[in-house]
């Protein structure tokens, strides 16, 4: 447990480990809520506004009204930064659908919740992001929209999990996870690139992933460094055949991928990858300090 873990519940800052919720709201007895994660660098948020955005979206396909408004969850978010002793860090903003009887019905949960924790961050070991990380062909696939869309960012995530733990079981750090017509989607919490030919490919939001905010900034970066970028549905034999392959996420930022179950890529990666992650990190340096 880290001990400089900060809470933000009920308008008020506390230790992340003294804050509760009643075991009866939903978001705990049916993963009835939606999430975002952030980091802030320098003391600023990245992204925030797509971010709060993309919350504000993912609540309303659930039909769940967000209990403060935007304006205020980001007053709540520059309060607790401050607060926070370290300028580098993370940031967890759930919403849930709040108590409620036994029954999985909605309507009878009396308010949502909305808490945020800011903590360090543990979500990829710092060791892989020079090192790559290895990936496993999950074999569950991704949730198909019609049944739960991968672009609500909902808090529930045992589809990603499963896949996460087939990857532990193959002794690799992330699974890859396809949809039901054999297309890459995404990655268990990461988006994918790969380079080919010298174009950035990745797969389109219809193919069943959700639209990552790192993945908007990478391909607004790449273009801005002038190197094409093509959405475009892959197969995992395309990821295979390619020279280059990473990830993206809020946690990971961009990460190289080592290999593919048996497939190698070189490490580290080149030309295209380390031009794209400078980008990359001089945007962040640039948004974060201006
Ligand atoms: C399933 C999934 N895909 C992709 C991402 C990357 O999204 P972002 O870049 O907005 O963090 C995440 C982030 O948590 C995720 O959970």
């Amino acid at each position: 447990m880290n001990k400089k873990a900060l809470c933000w519940i009920n308008e008020t800052i506390r230790p992340a480990h003294e804050a509760s919720i009643s075991v009866l709201d939903h978001g705990l007895l049916y993963g009835d809520g939606v999430f975002e994660g952030l980091r802030f660098y320098h003391g600023k948020t990245f992204m925030l506004e797509a971010h709060l955005e993309r919350l504000q979206q993912s609540a309303q396909a659930i039909e769940l009204e967000l209990p403060y408004s935007l304006a205020q969850i980001g007053s709540a978010i520059i309060e607790l930064i401050e607060r926070y002793p370290e300028d580098d860090g993370y940031l967890r903003l759930v919403v849930t659908r709040g108590q409620g009887s036994l029954g999985i019905d909605p309507g009878k949960c009396v308010r949502p919740g909305l808490f945020i924790i800011a903590d360090e961050l543990t979500v990829m070991d710092i060791r892989d992001a020079s090192q790559g990380v290895g990936l496993h062909v999950a074999h569950i696939r991704r949730t198909p929209a019609r049944c739960l869309d991968p672009a609500i960012k909902s808090l529930n995530y045992l589809n990603n999990i499963l896949a996460r733990i087939e990857a532990n079981r193959a002794g690799m750090d992330e699974a890859l996870m396809l949809n039901l017509d054999d297309y890459v989607s995404e990655g268990s919490v990461d988006n994918i690139f790969i380079i080919s030919a010298g174009t950035l490919k990745t797969p389109p939001l219809g193919d069943g992933l959700l639209a990552g905010i790192t993945r908007a900034v990478v391909i607004d970066v790449a273009q801005e460094i002038g190197i094409r970028c093509e959405q475009t549905s892959l197969k995992v034999d395309d990821l295979k055949q390619a020279e280059e392959c990473f990830l993206t996420g809020t946690g990971a930022e961009l990460i190289p991928v080592r290999c593919i179950d048996e497939h190698e890529f070189g490490v580290p990666p080149s030309p295209l990858t380390p031009r794209i992650m400078r980008a990359f990190r001089q945007r962040i340096d640039t948004y974060c300090t201006t």
